[in-house]
This record gives C-alpha cells, structure tokens and sequence, in this order.
C-alpha cells in the first residue's frame, strides 16, 4: 500500500505529479511519501499493540535521511542503529537514547563508548568478545551496560542468501548451543546486565513461519537463561517483515502481529521491534531520465541518468523493482505501471545506467511502453536500501532526495555536485624511489 498512483496519466505521489517534481529538482531523484511512511508504522504498531507497550525500533540503515528519521520520531518510534555514525544521526533530530538500540557486529571501543556516554536502551551483543569489551569499557566509565544477546536460531527465512542471517552458518549472533555458554560468562561479569534476548533473521522475507519457528527456539531458551539469573525483560524480534516489489507475497503487519502474538505473550517479555523495509520500502521512488535508447545484438537498451551507483539493489541481488514511465497514455491502461494491465504497445528493453558495469542494471527483458530520449522513468519501491546505500562509483554526484506530504514537497537531500566529490581528497606530491623490481603479477 502506498500513496504513488497515476491520476490522468501522470504519476502522482500523493498530490504532486513526479514529472513537476523532475522538472523542478532535476533527475536522477528519490521522492518519497510522508503519507506512505507514517501509515505503514502506525500499521505495525497497531497490529502488535496487543504486546502490550512494544517499542517499535524504525532500522536506520533502510533509509537514514533525516527528515525521516525526524518523521518516525514524531510517530512515537524508537531507533535500530549499526554504527557511530546512524547513532549519531539519530541523536542529531533529538531521538530519545532511552529509545534506542545498537546491533552489529563489529561495533568498535568508541562506538561502545560514545554509546554508555548517551545511556542508550539496549546493546545488541553479538559474541562473547564483544560482551567481554563491552564489560570491559562500561566498568571504565563506571557503568553497567545494558544488554541483550543476539542468538542466531538457526531458521531459514526463505529469502536471499545475502540477506539472510538466521542461519548459524552466517557471522550474525551466536548459536544456541554458545549462547548457554555466553550467558554462563554473562553471570560473572559486573558492568553488563543481561536483560534481553535480539534476534533478526534476514530481511525480505514473506512468510510468517520462520518467525514462528524462531519464537518456539527462543520460547525453549528463555527459561533456561532465566533460570541462569538473568533478567531477560525485553525481546528483540528484529525486522525483516517483505513487502511487494513483484508478485504480491508479502504479508500484512495483521497477519504477522496474529501469528507471532500468542508466543510473545507466553513469553511475559517488553517487545522491541526493528522493521526497515517494511517503513520505507514502497514509500519512495526513483525517477530517471532517458538519456539514449540503443541496439546492440539482438537487445534494445534504454540508458538512463541513474544506474548502480544510486539503487545497487538489481546489481547485488538480483532484485525486481517495477519500471514504468512517469507519464502514460490512459488510454491503453496506463493508470497502472505494470506490464499485465497495459494495453498498449510494449518494447521489449533492458533497463540500464551510465555506470561502466556490465552489471549496472534496474532490468533485463522488461516489457515495457516504448520510451525515447528525454522521458522519464520511475523505479518503484526504491525507499529502502536505495539512497541508504548509493555512493560515487564513477564520480556521480548522488542524487537530490524529495519528501512529499499532500501538496508539500521539500528536497531533504540537495543533490551532491562534482565539488562535494573531491571535498575530502588532498593533492599530494611524492618522490618515488623505483628501487628494486617489485615482486608479484603485473
Ligand atoms: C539487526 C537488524 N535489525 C533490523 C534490520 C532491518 O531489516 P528490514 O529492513 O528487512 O526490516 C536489519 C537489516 O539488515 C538488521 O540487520
């Protein structure tokens, strides 16, 4: 569900038309809708109120803009953070500390550190080395760290091996067999307190049995480390909840909240959730512009002004994202952008970048309206994962990013200019001494 539709031919988000946006702000360019955002959260927190207070935990690393983090602050949420840096992001729009989480497995002395200084809600601890640290730093500053232990239940998602994490075989939590062991040492330690089990199990996912599988895991190990003396007040059931790019798999907040509610009741724990893709996912687009349409062999290429460096997400994974152009004839059932329902002429085309990839793709055999030089294209469900993960790769400047609420639209990302590519680099000069020839290839 989103608030992006074609009225008349022309693709709206909410009560703007994408192409007036394109025209004003130029391309490539995200918009995103405020509407979409806030009705996807109140969604979730609607469907799992009957947790009790659940604290839902909006994932930064989905999107980081802080006009939106600014938005889902306003909506009561709490924040997922990975790093320093989304810590400081969200502590930037005034986030309460009280209210935020930090998973990952790598976070480094200064990152724990700047963390116990704001007294965040909850470090989520990855191994035993990390727990020692943590121990280690907190007593330092005279503090206990509060903590909950990500186990890895070892549960297939059913989703992308890239972007699963429930399994034991990838670097994410410790297994249930470690994590008796990791509580045992958990007892002896002064500076952390064990209050709470996390667990996230991989993104994108579409059913709802992994996540009942991992609660009947978690359900059997919690008396356990309770019984080990530890307090084990919160759950972090982490994100990952689908939504629709293709074929409309995914399921509702409702009918996840109904399938997992009856173990988190039994479990008698505080709920905290971490959903990302679900929030933002189809609550932003990506508009391109045609730049050349060629042929070569027996394919057709339409080059657009975006490429890999600015939605990687086919790249990586494969992934589909629905292409359509901004304006379309109603008259042959344009006012929807997919291939089933158009009934007008369809060009069989690759959608491509100007990146110097082979793998710099949105699409490959896509039937799509003919479109030429100069037309523009959108790239849905391009809200999560898009701009939160674009970088320079071939000196493009990033794109400029738009939030829209009803007839407002603001740009909350100016678009990057070749002079911000180079702000941080130095030209240096350097004697280089040839010496003795270098060993290895080349
Ligand atoms: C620990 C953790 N929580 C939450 C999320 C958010 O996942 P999603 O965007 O699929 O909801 C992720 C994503 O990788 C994650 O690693």
């Amino acid at each position: 569900m989103d608030y992006f539709a074609y009225v008349r031919g022309r693709l709206h988000c909410e009560d703007v038309s994408v192409d007036a946006l394109a025209a004003e702000y130029g391309t490539p360019l995200y918009v995103y809708s405020a509407r979409t955002i806030i009705d996807h959260t109140r969604k979730l927190a609607r469907a799992f109120a009957p947790a009790g207070d659940p604290i839902l935990c909006y994932s930064v690393k989905a999107n980081s803009n802080l006009s939106i983090l600014k938005l889902m602050r306003d909506e009561g949420a709490g924040f997922d953070v990975v790093s320093g840096g989304e810590l400081h992001r969200v502590l930037s729009i005034g986030a309460d500390p009280r209210r935020v989480v930090f998973a990952g497995v790598g976070k480094t002395d200064e990152e724990l550190r700047t963390a116990l200084e704001r007294d965040i809600l909850l470090f989520n601890i990855e191994s035993e080395e990390e727990m020692e640290n943590l121990d280690r730093i907190a007593g330092g500053m005279n503090r206990v760290a509060e903590a909950a232990l990500r186990v890895n239940p070892d549960v297939d998602p059913h989703t992308h091996v890239y972007v699963a994490t429930g399994k034991k075989e990838t670097k994410f939590g410790v297994d249930l067999e470690r994590a008796r062991r990791v509580l045992a040492r958990a007892g002896r330690l002064r500076n952390v307190r064990m209050s709470g089990l996390h667990v996230h199990i991989g993104s994108q996912i579409t059913r709802v049995e992994p996540y009942v599988q991992t609660l009947q895991r978690l359900a059997r190990f919690l008396p356990e480390a309770r019984a080990m003396g530890h307090p084990i007040e919160w759950l972090d059931l982490g994100g990952g909840f689908g939504i629709w790019y293709k074929e409309k798999l995914a399921r509702s907040a409702q009918e996840i909240a109904d399938a997992v509610m009856p173990s988190i009741l039994a479990m008698k724990v505080r709920l905290l959730l971490e959903p990302g893709r679900f929030i933002v996912g189809n609550a932003g687009v990506l508009v391109t512009r045609v730049l050349y349409v060629k042929e070569s062999g027996k394919r057709r290429f339409v080059v657009c002004d975006a490429g890999m460096a600015d939605l990687i997400r086919p790249s990586l994974y494969g992934a589909y994202h629905r292409i359509w152009p901004v304006t379309t004839d109603p008259a042959h059932g344009g006012e929807a952008p997919d291939e089933e329902q158009w009934r007008g002429p369809t060009v069989i085309s690759d959608v491509v970048g100007p990146i110097c990839e082979s793998g710099d793709f949105f699409a490959k055999e896509r039937k799509l309206p003919p479109v030429r030089r100069g037309d523009l294209l959108s790239i849905f469900s391009a809200g999560a994962y898009g701009y939160a993960m674009a970088s320079n790769y071939n000196s493009h400047p990033r794109p400029a990013e738009v939030m829209v609420a009803g007839r407002q639209a603001k740009i909350v990302t100016r678009r990057e200019t070749v002079e911000d590519l180079v702000r941080l680099e130095r030209v240096e000069s350097f004697d280089v001494d040839p010496g003795a020839a270098a060993q290895g290839p080349g």
